[in-house]
């Protein structure tokens, strides 16, 4: 989704720090990009359509300039072109924008009403032409801003500048996220802490429907009283380089290679001899997952543990048809909302809701201090660190970690400390194996079916998930047992088949859902822990065998690979898949 950067400071580099902060924003996903900055107390606006290096390439980083606003978009109003980028301009007022404006037409109608006229098709022209509406009548920045703060429906985190005031940068914020970063003489916006890392890792939050005034050496923050408010600053655990690639070819290999340390982490938060830092579960008879992509793939597993083993019954929805269904919930209700970055609109907007109905929520979030972290009730962080890849592989790792405990600690298993101490090994291990060849046998089809049954059928859902998000091959996962009532009939020769069996309870029967596929000319690659040597499988993947709680944490590992190295010999671009969005803010 759509990035925001922006600069004020007395050492003139903002050109520089607002570039850098965008091509740190590139993993979000974007199709065009512009600046605005000031020079000699003149505003210029470069956008440009597709790449950063589009814009990079015509302007001149020679210039000194001490406040610009930076934009990456990713289209909702209007194709992406160079008009319909960002920064968007009418009179005293540029601005950038990430969010949709929902009451923008009836918004364009007062202002066509007062003779102002549009050139591009989005919501963020309305929105700058009617703050530069509403200056006109207030003749106050700040009283505008919260103005507008109480018209424009939707979500929007806002940078501003005002031709009338350029020593202060400008920014407020609903839903959408936005942080605002302490430097020395000279402070920022951003969408995400990555943005700002190369110069800071000091950084503050702005809530909903702030306001925040900053100049280089000083950050105002109002609320919507127009009151100062203090917020406390927060310092990101993690370097520059450590959201960097390291070496590594692509991010998404990177944070793959995280995984060992990634599940240590989020283990040690909750759990050495004892349980620790888990809200108290007890008083909830029935559980809701809701989640958006791999974190309600999660979800899922986090189903079949917590009903098998705790004994409790656990609903589980996709975020954006959650929000508008009827859920029957009570006071013995907990509601689980999982996301990596916190900042999902749809498992957002579903929060709330819960929220308003008086029932309680446990977020579970990789980003400290995002959104869903704020207004859960309660709060388990996955420690997967920051995740740049736009497919999630670590933090849908560390998610699996945090239901593998939940339900360790809803049965009060403490038996599992020695075997969760080899994981990282094993992951390690399966790290380390080459998935290339495999990946050649499989790269040019143009569809690839995965099953399994019961848990596995949940990690097929994901495997597939990562094949075609990343690959743009067709991939469909299917519960082993129902491909026989339709799907079955797209098998042909040599259309290959990822079957994923760990349980030994559904083995026979999973098998002989393979055999089918298998007589009608199917490649089978194999993903099992058992050890069964036969001929109803091309290729073999050995998983290590490990408790049930565990074995999810396993077996996504070589799928993940696979899914990458098919991507790499389709040449796509691994880390930004085309159409996709790390952190989906819009609904
Ligand atoms: C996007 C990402 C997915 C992610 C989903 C939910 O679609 O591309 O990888 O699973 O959003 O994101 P969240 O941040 O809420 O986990």
């Amino acid at each position: 989704m759509c990035g925001i950067t922006g600069y004020i400071g007395k050492n003139n580099n903002a050109i520089k720090v607002v570039m850098d902060g965008l091509e740190s924003l590139e993993y979000r996903g974007y199709d065009s990009s512009g600046i605005a900055y000031t020079n000699n107390n003149k505003l210029n606006v470069i956008k440009e359509k597709g790449k950063i290096i589009n814009l990079k390439n015509n302007i001149d980083f020679n210039i000194k300039s001490n406040l610009a606003i930076g934009h990456t978009r990713w289209a909702t109003h209007g194709e992406p072109n160079k008009v319909n980028s960002h920064p968007h301009q009418v009179n005293k007022f540029t601005i950038v924008h990430n969010g949709i404006i929902e009451n923008y037409i009836e918004l364009k109608e007062e202002l066509l009403k007062n003779n102002y006229t549009f050139k591009s098709s989005t919501d963020t022209e309305i929105a700058v032409a009617y703050i530069d509406f509403i200056y006109k009548k207030e003749k106050d920045i700040l009283k505008t801003l919260n103005y507008i703060t109480k018209v424009f429906r939707g979500s929007y985190a806002l940078g501003i500048i005002c031709n009338d005031d350029l020593n202060n940068l400008y920014a407020v914020r609903k839903t959408s996220p936005l942080i605002i970063a302490k430097g020395t003489n000279e402070n920022y916006i951003a969408s995400d802490v990555p943005a700002i890392l190369k110069y800071t890792n000091k950084y503050m939050l702005l809530d909903d429907y702030e306001i925040a005034k900053i100049s280089s050496d000083n950050i105002e923050i109002y609320n919507q009283k127009l009151e100062l408010v203090t917020k406390d600053t927060l310092e990101f655990e993690g370097t520059y380089e450590s959201s960097m690639k390291n070496g590594y070819e692509h991010f998404m290999l990177k944070e793959i290679h995280e995984e060992p340390n990634v599940f240590k982490d989020t283990i040690n938060t909750y759990l050495d001899k004892d349980f620790k830092n888990i809200p108290g579960f007890s008083k909830y008879n029935n559980i809701h997952i809701v989640a958006c992509g791999s974190a309600y793939h999660t979800g899922l597993v986090g189903k079949y543990l917590i009903e098998k083993y705790a004994n409790i019954p656990v609903y589980v929805e996709v975020a954006s048809e959650y929000r508008y269904k009827h859920n029957f919930y009570d006071e013995k209700t907990l509601v689980i909302l999982v996301s990596q970055s916190g900042e999902t609109a749809d498992t957002l907007a579903c929060l709330k809701k819960v929220k308003e109905d008086g029932i309680d929520t446990l977020g579970i979030v990789n980003v400290v201090g995002s959104s869903v972290a704020r207004e859960s009730k309660y709060v388990m962080y996955t420690k997967a660190g920051c995740e740049i890849a736009v497919a999630t592989t670590k933090a849908y790792l560390a998610q699996l970690t945090v239901f593998s405990v939940i339900t360790m600690y809803l049965t009060n298993n403490k038996t599992l400390i020695e075997e969760i101490s080899t994981i990282p090994t094993l992951i390690d291990n399966l790290i380390n194996k080459d998935y290339k060849p495999i990946a050649k046998e499989i790269y040019k089809n143009k569809d690839i079916f995965f099953i399994g049954r019961g848990i596995d059928y949940s990690i097929a859902m994901e495997g597939s998930l990562k094949l075609k998000e990343i690959s743009y091959i067709n991939s469909v996962a299917y519960q082993a047992g129902e491909l026989k009532h339709g799907t079955i009939s797209l098998i042909e020769k040599n259309t290959p088949v990822i079957a994923i069996s760990t349980d030994d309870t559904l083995s026979e029967k999973t098998i002989s859902n393979i055999k089918e596929v298998k007589a009608r000319g199917a490649k089978v690659i194999f993903v099992t822990n058992q050890n069964i040597n036969d001929n109803f499988y091309d290729i073999k993947i050995d998983i290590p065998r490990v408790n049930e709680l565990l074995q999810p944490i396993l077996t996504i590992v070589p799928l993940q690979l696979l899914a990458y190295e098919v991507a790499k010999l389709n040449k796509c671009d691994i880390d930004k898949p085309r159409n996709l969005a790390k952190s989906v803010t819009v609904e």
